[in-house]
């Protein structure tokens, strides 16, 4: 079969990561006798730089004819001015928003070779396997924003909103996912202080006790999930949380897995094409130095030929080739633990070299 993919590389390490992702894809296609045609597009600040628009109408255009898009990341200090009119991320929220991309899927599996990268002691971490369900068209990142007063005294705010349907359509999913894991999801959400939180706790508690009695269901506040990721992560089967709360809580999730270039992301709606890219962002620390870690993407490419292609056989082709790489010992820095450690390109090879 032949896929449609759209390449939307962006900034900071964002080329690096996906052209060692695409280097993964044609040759697991060529192995599994699938073929791939790859469009690249302008997002984020490269977008910015270049038309002055972070998300340009091509981009759009080329997303929706696609059969899945593939995402890199957007930012970085260039564009990180507070008083700018357009930024980077603009983009980014913007096409989750066009393609209607309300559920963002972050697995937490920690790889059994990779306990030690983890800041957290082995016995905390290990067992662990998480799915978050990350809502993520509404919340803050959408609420009407803006500032009142006079330069020097001036007042800002962001409004926090949800409305029931948002709240029916992302638990529903988590919930039917939870059906084919362990049975258990959990809730998380700021009921005692927002009111949008409450009105999720309702909506949410409703689905689940008429829709799906047979899961196990409970909720948590945010701030004391926190606590939980790291003290007992094994707990947890699906989290459906919201978009802000989502965001913060994966990012801590990482380091379960020792490193955000281990976490891999897949954004999806209600039948168009998916989005899938790294959770981390463009690491402007390292931009350009050939040493982010391409694994993060590589796991995002198995994830979009599950879930938007339909091609399991590949994706697990991937994952088994991520795991042997990692069984050798081979790592990059940031979950190296300050030994010898490969770049970019040196991991991707070592990919390449054990895919079968
Ligand atoms: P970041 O995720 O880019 O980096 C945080 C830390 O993790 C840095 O030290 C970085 O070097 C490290 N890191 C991240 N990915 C790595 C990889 N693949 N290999 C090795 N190390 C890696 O977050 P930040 O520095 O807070 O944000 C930088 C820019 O990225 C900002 O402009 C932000 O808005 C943007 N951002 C974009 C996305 C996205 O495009 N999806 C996500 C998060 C942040
Ligand atoms: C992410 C990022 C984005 C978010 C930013 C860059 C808009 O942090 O994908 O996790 O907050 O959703
Ligand atoms: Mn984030």
């Amino acid at each position: 079969m032949s896929f449609q993919i759209t390449l939307l590389p962006g900034d900071g390490i964002g080329p690096e990561i996906i052209s060692a992702a695409v280097a993964v894809l044609e040759k697991v296609g060529m192995l599994c006798g699938h073929s791939f045609e790859f469009s690249e597009h302008l997002i984020g600040g490269i977008a910015i730089d270049r038309t002055g628009n972070p998300l340009p109408e091509e981009t759009i255009a080329a997303c929706r004819a696609s059969d899945a898009v593939l995402l890199g990341a957007v930012g970085g200090p260039k564009w990180d001015d507070p008083a700018a009119k357009v930024r980077p991320e603009q983009g980014l929220l913007g096409i989750r928003k066009a393609l209607s991309l309300f559920a963002n899927l972050r697995p937490i599996r920690p790889f059994e070779e990779l306990l030690d990268a983890s800041p957290l002691k082995r016995e905390i971490v290990q067992g662990t396997d998480i799915l978050f369900f990350r809502e993520l068209t509404g919340d803050v990142y959408f609420g009407e924003s803006g500032r009142t007063g006079t330069p020097g005294n001036e007042t800002a705010f962001q409004q926090m909103v949800y409305s029931t349907h948002e709240i029916e359509r992302i638990v529903r999913l988590a919930a039917r996912a939870a059906r084919l894991r362990r049975n258990h999801l959990t809730s998380v959400d700021k009921a005692n202080v927002l009111e949008p939180s409450r009105l999720w706790r309702q909506v949410a508690a409703k689905i689940m006790s008429e829709e799906f009695p047979d899961v196990r269901y409970d909720v948590v506040l945010v701030d004391a999930m926190a606590m939980f990721l790291i003290q007992r992560p094994r707990d947890f089967d699906v989290v459906v949380t919201a978009n802000l709360f989502g965001d913060i809580l994966t990012d801590e999730a990482s380091m379960l897995p020792g490193s955000l270039g281990m976490l891999p992301s897949a954004s999806i709606g209600d039948g168009g094409p998916g989005l899938y890219e790294p959770i981390h962002g463009s690491a402007p620390d390292i931009a350009g130095k050939g040493v982010a870690n391409p694994l993060a993407t590589i796991l995002a490419v198995a994830m979009m030929l599950r879930h938007s292609l339909g091609l399991e056989d590949a994706a697990v082709r991937i994952e088994n080739a991520v795991q042997s790489v990692l069984a050798d010992g081979l790592r990059t820095a940031d979950i190296g633990g300050g030994k010898h450690s490969l770049g970019t390109e040196a991991m991707r090879d070592a990919v390449l070299f054990r895919l079968e």
